[in-house]
């Protein structure tokens, strides 16, 4: 019997999922971790917990699904992007904890390199701007800490790895550095034309290349498990970052196609076949997936906090005790009260890219409770994403708008939160049958690769919808409610 087991190493916790032979999600075994906030801005990850809940999760699914590690096929890994970790080759022990995608520490380095007007290198080669948010940066960060850690990288003692060359590299016990074209991309290292690291951006940022990993297919020979760890050898045979695996699983296969994850942040991603196209609407260009060496591009639009803000109202401020009472509490919120929360808790991603703002609430009067803190926590979910919806716009013309927006993620369970989306991006809006598009993603790959899932046409066909939202807000309200958003953007940037 064929079973795929896809591990979905996320920011907030990890996941591992058992597909069957038809493809359907059979057992899910999932573990949150620590988040480290050592300073106003920065976030890092223990290597320790993304390795040992990536194990614990493998493990603690195959029980729950009755399989042994024999019974696996193949593993498909997806993971959160940008991720930064540099482990000793010979001891496996990372030399630092891992920076997250989120952490901003590198914001100066990125000023003082615009300034210096590298930015048009970076865009041209690698299509992505010169923020904190990707890998790069937080690289040269890391060797900057310490004089001998830059030699030692020279020296290939040291290697880097984006968070599924980490999870590979254990699985494999220390056999294999490699990456795939999708997680390449986010590092700001790669030239995605050419599809190579670019020696001109190491050489700009001093980071040797000697610890960068091999680069590979989306659907490629990763290696296989040491059969110590989860009892057998398994092939790893797929792997993409999170939000290309979404896009995958979402079967977003055909240009103008588009899809919209709501994670921890929000990543909307269009496919633009086999041409990159330069955004003039500070979007990304970069790897949807790379299949057969051939390379398929995408325009993304990265939002850092959608789902977050719902943590935030649970662990910071306290109003609700699970996500999931959000959408019940925004409905009692007092219509005539207008307050907007730009959740600027990390800076603003795309198309502001402001590292160094932070958040702020406006409309406040005495009757704001929790209820609007509510209300306000799920509309600057839409809010962004109508952001990225202009600047997509902007970039590729009617070919933006004849579309759909395919959603999926955690936050697209709540009705409320993807009507208010339709109705201020002015779009249907599909809710897949399948939520868990990331990980179907990945499994796809994998059971492609082992031939027994079907062709990308086959898979496209059996993608089902379980929901279209339709917009129903008039448009007077949805242009007045997008007019106070852009308002107290503006706002917030200027302080
Ligand atoms: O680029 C960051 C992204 O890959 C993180 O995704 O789902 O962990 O919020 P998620």
């Amino acid at each position: 019997m064929t079973h795929i087991l896809a591990i979905d190493q996320g920011t907030t916790s990890t996941r591992a999922i058992i597909f069957d032979a038809d493809m359907k999600i059979t057992a899910v075994a999932q573990e949150e971790f620590k988040q480290h906030f050592p300073a106003s801005g920065w976030v890092e990850h223990a290597p320790e917990d993304l390795w040992d809940t990536t194990l614990s999760t493998c493990k603690a699914v195959l029980e729950k699904a009755g399989l042994a590690a024999t019974d696996v096929t193949a593993i498909g890994i997806t993971n959160q992007r940008e991720t930064t970790l540099v482990w000793d080759r010979a001891t496996g022990k990372p030399v630092h904890k891992a920076i997250v995608w989120q952490d901003r520490r590198t914001a100066d380095t990125c000023r003082a390199l615009k300034e210096a007007g590298h930015e048009e290198l970076v865009t041209d080669v690698t299509g992505l701007l010169l923020d904190p948010y990707f890998s790069s940066t937080k690289i040269k960060w890391i060797l900057d800490q310490d004089d001998t850690l830059r030699d030692r990288a020279r020296a290939g003692e040291l290697a880097f790895g984006t968070v599924d060359t980490w999870v590979i590299w254990n699985l494999t016990g220390g056999a294999r550095h490699v990456t795939d074209a999708t997680n390449a991309a986010r590092t700001m290292l790669y030239d995605i034309h050419k599809g190579k690291w670019s020696s001109r951006i190491c050489d700009l940022l001093d980071i040797p290349m000697e610890m960068l990993p091999e680069v590979l297919d989306c659907a490629a020979d990763f290696g296989v498990t040491d059969a110590g760890i989860l009892g057998a050898e398994i092939p790893i045979l797929g792997v993409a970052g999170d939000q290309q695996a979404a896009t995958i699983g979402q079967a977003c296969f055909e240009p103008g196609m588009m899809k919209s994850t709501y994670g921890t942040g929000c990543f909307a991603l269009m496919n633009t076949g086999g041409m990159s196209v330069k955004s003039h609407n500070r979007l990304l260009t970069t790897i949807a997936y790379q299949l057969d060496g051939k390379t398929t591009y995408a325009l993304e639009g990265a939002i850092f906090i959608a789902g977050a803000v719902v943590q935030w109202l649970r662990d910071g401020l306290g109003i609700i005790e699970n996500a999931s009472e959000t959408q019940a509490l925004a409905e009692q919120a007092d219509p005539a009260q207008d307050l907007v929360l730009v959740p600027a808790f990390v800076g603003l991603g795309a198309p502001y890219w402001a590292p160094d703002c932070r958040g702020a609430v406006f409309g406040l009067t005495r009757g704001s409770g929790p209820a609007e803190f509510a209300r306000a926590a799920l509309e600057s979910v839409g809010y962004q994403t109508r952001d990225l919806m202009e600047a997509m716009k902007g970039d590729m013309g009617e070919r933006a708008q004849s579309g759909v927006l395919r959603v999926d993620g955690g936050m697209t369970a709540s009705d409320w939160t993807m009507q208010f989306l339709s109705d201020i991006i002015g779009a249907p809006v599909d809710r897949p049958e399948v939520l868990e598009s990331t990980a179907t993603g990945a499994a796809w790959l994998a059971g492609m690769r082992a031939g027994v899932y079907p062709s990308m046409e086959d898979f496209a066909k059996s993608w089902a919808r379980d929901r279209q939202f339709e917009p129903a807000m008039d448009r007077d309200t949805r242009d007045a409610k997008y007019a106070g958003w852009k308002k107290a953007v503006d706002a917030t940037l200027s302080v």
